[in-house]
């Protein structure tokens, strides 16, 4: 029986920290709390396992070695991936330019197209730009439409037109919460476009929903780890096997780890995937730390969290649109059988800055996110200069919301607005 109040317990920073059990903490869309499992399993492993893989003949090294191997594997499990399809990085940012590099460099030329959306994360647009101006190719947006959904219309356009090389989207939207059917979305992109290449970021709904690598049919799936209750410092990308294996995406990190052979006119690289991309010492603490976060989601049956944050998600809406100062961001309006929104709700408070909203939140012990969200173009599209967002995770209840209403009382007596 899925009970937040139960699963808080498992979480210390609810006891440890400096506002200690006053703390609403309504910002996991930045980053989540940490579980005892997670900073337990780190601990033991640098207590019992630390040293370096792949690199020695000693018993400490196979181990190590073996445990690096057995959390991938966990992690792959997770997103119903293989392990070998995985190329663990620092966070979503770094496995999103990991692409852009190692595969973009290789594959686009001047007149190409990158298609991604005005919902994007910067981490989603930056590095297509970036990778724009070294090819050649240019950068393509999907609009949206007045409630926060991706336009279809826009959507199908955009496939249609010559040399979309690459289609890059989030499946849920940081700041509108806004979930994007994006399996339909890839086979729309698959049949408009031959060769298109596919890339989905999930770093705000594999916290939240099941997600399956095999069964979306993307070539690329992003996501971090410290979004979905795994330490900072790790995340990844999930890479369609063929695209490994034909050379198609190429390393973009270099150095030990990753060499068939090495001499002084060339280098060659290993032939096993996962080794190929891993240049240098790799995060093996933070890798157990996922996995132990993977399991524990995994016992709560995402499901179930994925029902949770439904629930807290519809109760947020009903709570804040009573509030007359508000205007909500993102999707309001659900059909019987699907509600498209997921892990957040944002809005603006007329007449005060998100900020200054934030900050008498924050006196009150509630702690919500306020600004652009990394979603400048976003903001631009709708005219609003900042927002404030409260995000949710398995250790929220309805309680944090009702908490962060009252504070929104204590905005209006102290703005008198
Ligand atoms: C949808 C989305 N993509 C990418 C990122 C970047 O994640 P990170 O900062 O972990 O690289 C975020 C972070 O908020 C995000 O919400």
């Amino acid at each position: 029986m899925f009970n937040p109040l139960t699963i808080r317990q498992d979480f210390p920073i609810f006891t440890h920290n400096p506002q200690g059990d006053k703390l609403v903490y309504l910002d996991s869309a930045a980053t989540s709390q940490k579980p005892q499992v997670v900073l337990d399993a780190i601990t033991q492993y640098y207590q019992t396992t630390n040293a370096n893989v792949h690199r020695g003949v000693h018993q400490l090294s196979d181990r190590s070695t073996q445990v690096w191997d057995e959390s991938r594997a966990t992690i792959a499990k997770f997103f119903d991936a293989h392990s070998d399809e995985l190329i663990v990085t620092r966070n979503t940012t770094e496995a999103i330019n990991g692409v852009a590099y190692g595969w973009g460099d290789h594959n686009l030329q001047a007149g190409d197209i990158i298609l991604t959306s005005l919902m994007e994360h910067h981490s989603n647009i930056v590095c297509w730009q970036e990778l724009a101006k070294r090819t050649g190719a240019s950068v393509e947006y999907i609009g949206l439409t007045k409630d926060g959904r991706l336009d279809r219309t826009s959507l199908s356009a955009k496939l249609s037109l010559p040399k979309v090389k690459l289609l890059a989207l989030s499946h849920v939207s940081n700041t509108l919460g806004t979930l994007n059917p994006i399996a339909e979305i890839i086979a729309e992109a698959h049949t408009l476009q031959s060769g298109i290449r596919v890339l989905v970021d999930a770093a705000q709904s594999a916290p939240h929903l099941p997600v399956s690598f095999a069964k979306l049919d993307a070539d690329f799936l992003v996501f971090s780890g410290h979004k979905m209750l795994g330490p900072m410092g790790i995340g990844g990308v999930f890479v369609r096997s063929a695209l490994l294996q034909s050379n198609e995406v190429r390393p973009w990190l270099f150095g030990g780890g990753m060499i068939a052979a090495v001499t002084t006119k060339g280098t060659t690289f290993t032939d096993e995937a996962s080794e190929r991309f891993t240049a240098g010492t790799p995060d093996v603490a933070s890798a157990v730390g996922l996995a132990a976060a993977c399991e524990y989601l995994s016992k709560l049956h995402m499901s179930d969290v994925g029902q949770h944050d439904l629930d807290l998600v519809l109760y947020a809406l009903d709570k804040l649109s009573a509030v007359p100062q508000l205007t909500i961001i993102g999707p309001q309006d659900f059909s019987e059988t699907e509600v498209d929104r997921v892990g957040s709700v944002a809005f603006t408070y007329n007449g005060v800055h998100a900020h200054d909203v934030a900050q008498v939140l924050d006196s009150v012990g509630v702690a919500v996110r306020s600004g652009h969200h990394c979603t400048m173009p976003l903001h631009e599209q709708f005219g609003w200069t900042a927002s404030v967002r409260a995000s949710f995770n398995v250790y929220n209840t309805t309680a944090d919301i009702d908490a962060l209403v009252a504070g929104l009382a204590k905005v209006r007596q102290v703005f008198n607005v």
